[in-house]
């Protein structure tokens, strides 16, 4: 996300349900019964069979990392990637790359076309796909692989996404489409080739599998929702199609070998009439439209709807104006909110929505290690104050035949387009609760909150399913991650300044006061990281703790540093979270706007232990105290800082080569805070990066994806 455009458009807040008072009843109701002792909190994973302890040999052939073996970085303000001692960074693909060898050089000056051939802006999740040296799918080579890269927005300022235009664009409406058509074409994702000559990484700019996918690319829509009257559009009066991915946040890579790209902050984009909510009559989609944040009569981020009649800037308008829903764009936002899939390697695949997992703010897609005869078990968070955590259980039992399967995108299929989704209760005694959302639970079938028809209606306005059976509001949940050994499923909880110490329970504990530039911030201002321990695969309890908390050194132990945290490990504002498939090291990455004062975003890496390490923590609110499980004090060695972005960057996206010894990672909008106005005045730019780390034209700061090696040909991390 930016921090640079209007909050509503990143961090909305439509959550009103009374959902926590209704959990404090039931906390309360369950403890008594002392129906789960949180004591032992020793948790099978989802899929996981048996647990192997101290392993030192992956399956995948990595080597187990147990003990951090490099010195922490310390935290930086400079306009640079900083990585520790006996490590290199090089930039290896920015916006504006071109994809095929007949588009020109970036100028990086605004005048730049063709951006469905270049690298799209701010880079966001990414996965590995390997290649042979003959171009065939490889889960062991080492030196030629894919990246699968979400472009998830771009740097804005009032409409306009002015460092892909030559004076910074327009910044009123009616939008001119030769602008629009160029923003258009950056948001989406790319497919890109890489390769090692075993001295550098590069990225391929002619290769054949290079792939860029937009807002405008088709897709067509699969599981439940498929064929639903509220995804009819003038595009699909049968609500079968749609077109384009948008706003594409967290990423993960499914057990038969595909991408999943999750649509997170895609409501901004569209515009309503102000009469709108008049025009759809006594439509039950006003109550969808604004539990998904879109209120009739607000702006949308770039006025996409403005730049003309064409159908490519008229679906940008979400208004009911037509005769029936075939006759406009009335629920082209239905469209949006899904987890896409994609067969990397197949250029020509097309791009499937898998309505099953659900329709809200999606960030990260992490799946529990399939096991024979069980079902496919995904977990997944919806990044907005006060939303909450997800799964998704398959209906089909894994066959380990579909980890190479003939057709990937059939076994996305088989696996994704059937099954169900339930939302997570959060207990106060260190248990929890997965609540169904299907037609099958009678409190939905016969809600009096909404009115559900069908699982097609629970797959498109999830978010009031999962308010209607009493979900726990968590402080905005980002990605996730399983741990290869335990199975235990670790959520980032970046921040939420709407918590308070009236709403603190024990799974969002903190709210709290912290200074920066002298003024305040509230809520659980630094974030923290939840970890669970389900049951069974398709079982409805699981038991959580709290890994670590965000936090300042300085900050008093006993009401915000709960964890302990030292200049060698303190952050703010977890973000990115993915466990290495080579090492088990738990990477974790930063997009903090409250601790930014002292250091830009980071990228840490950690040992983590297991469910139930640490102890319960009293955290007092005045005369309230709130009991959590706070995990294992980290040390230096357990949890350290390895990388600190250049200036006004968000780190983000991670992936590796199968021997874990290089890692590529993101950096998402460096320099986002320059002002509109000093668009062609480098020295006003808050960041040149990567230009002044000797990478392409202009001196306008680009995302860009960067590969991390180690000087002696190590293991990262190690
Ligand atoms: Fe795109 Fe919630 O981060
Ligand atoms: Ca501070
Ligand atoms: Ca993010």
């Amino acid at each position: 996300m930016s921090k640079n455009t209007p909050m509503n458009f990143n961090d909305e807040d439509s959550n009103t349900s009374s959902n926590p008072a209704f959990e404090q009843v039931l906390d309360s109701r369950l403890s008594r019964r002392s129906l789960f002792k949180g004591a032992g909190l020793v948790g099978v994973a989802a899929g996981a069979t048996a647990l192997t302890g101290c392993a030192t040999t992956m399956s995948g052939g990595g080597t187990t990392v147990n003990s951090l073996g490099f010195k922490p970085v310390a935290k930086s303000l400079a306009d640079k990637v900083v990585v520790p001692e006996g490590y290199t960074a090089q930039v290896i693909y920015a916006l504006g790359d071109p994809l095929t060898a007949a588009t020109p050089a970036y100028k990086n000056d605004g005048t730049d076309a063709a951006f469905e051939q270049r690298a799209g802006d701010h880079h966001d999740g990414m996965e590995w796909f390997g290649l042979d040296a003959s171009g065939q799918p490889s889960n062991s080579f080492t030196s030629r692989g894919l990246l699968a890269m979400n472009h998830e927005a771009t740097t804005d300022e009032k409409l306009s996404s002015f460092f892909i235009h030559a004076n910074g664009g327009t910044s009123t409406l009616p939008r001119p489409a030769s602008e629009v058509d160029k923003e258009l074409a950056i948001h989406g994702l790319s497919f890109v080739e890489v390769q090692s000559n075993g001295k550098q990484w590069a990225y391929q700019a002619a290769s054949p599998f290079n792939r860029r996918v937009t807002t405008m690319t088709p897709a067509a829509i699969h599981g439940p929702a498929r064929g639903s009257e509220h995804l009819v559009t003038k595009f699909s009066a049968d609500a079968t199609q749609s077109r384009g991915t948008l706003n594409n946040c967290g990423t993960g890579k499914t057990p038969w070998g595909t991408f999943v790209s999750g649509e997170e902050n895609w409501f901004g984009y569209f515009f309503r009439d102000a009469k709108d909510d008049d025009a759809r009559k006594k439509d039950k989609q006003v109550q969808g439209l604004k539990r998904y944040g879109r209120k009739a009569g607000e702006a949308s981020r770039h006025g996409w709807e403005s730049a003309g009649a064409d159908d490519r800037f008229v679906r940008w308008n979400n208004s009911a104006i037509g005769a029936s829903a075939k006759d406009d764009y009335r629920n082209e936002m239905n469209t949006f909110g899904y987890v896409v899939e994609m067969d990397a390697y197949d250029t020509k695949a097309p791009m499937r929505k898998r309505t099953g997992l659900g329709r809200f703010a999606h960030e990260s897609v992490a799946f529990a290690k399939p096991v024979t005869g069980q079902p496919i078990v995904a977990y997944m968070g919806d990044d907005a104050r006060g939303e909450y955590i997800y799964k998704f259980v398959s209906e089909a039992k894994w066959d380990p035949k579909d980890a190479s399967p003939a057709n990937r995108l059939s076994a996305g299929d088989k696996y994704l387009d059937k099954g169900t989704l339930f939302a997570a209760r959060f207990k106060g005694d260190g248990s929890g609760e997965w609540l169904e959302l299907s037609m099958n639970n009678p409190v939905l079938a016969g809600s009096s909150y909404f009115e559900f028809k069908s699982n097609a209606d629970m797959a498109i306005f999830t978010r009031l399913a999962a308010d209607a059976v009493g979900a726990t509001k968590m402080d905005r949940p980002e990605w996730n991650g399983v741990h290869p050994r335990t199975g235990e499923v670790y959520f980032t909880l970046t921040n939420n300044s709407n918590r308070t110490a009236a709403t603190a329970d024990a799974a969002n504990p903190r709210a709290y006061t912290d200074m920066k530039d002298g003024k305040e911030q509230k809520g659980n201002v630094n974030g923290h990281i939840v970890r669970l321990a389900d049951a069974s695969s398709a079982g409805s309890s699981f038991k959580w703790d709290i890994y670590v908390f965000g936090s300042e050194a300085g900050a008093d132990k006993s009401t915000v540093n709960l964890s302990s945290l030292t200049d060698d490990n303190d952050m703010s504002a977890p973000d990115g979270l993915v466990f290495s498939p080579a090492t088990g090291i738990c990477w974790i990455q930063t997009d903090d706007g409250a601790y930014t004062d002292k250091t830009n975003c980071m990228m840490l890496a950690a040992i983590p232990g297991k469910l139930g390490d640490g102890g319960a923590r009293t955290v007092k609110h005045g005369d309230k105290d709130v009991t959590t499980y706070v995990g294992k004090t980290p040390t230096p060695t357990t949890l350290a800082r390895f990388l600190v972005g250049p200036k006004g960057s968000e780190i983000t996206g991670w992936c590796e080569t199968p021997d874990g010894r290089a890692v590529f990672i993101n950096i998402q909008h460096p320099g986002e805070s320059t002002k509109m106005a000093d668009v062609n005045d480098p020295s006003k730019f808050q960041s040149q990066w990567p230009a002044n780390a000797g990478y392409g034209a202009g001196q306008r700061p680009r995302s860009a994806t960067i590969v991390i090696t180690k000087n002696d040909g190590g293991i990262i991390g190690s």
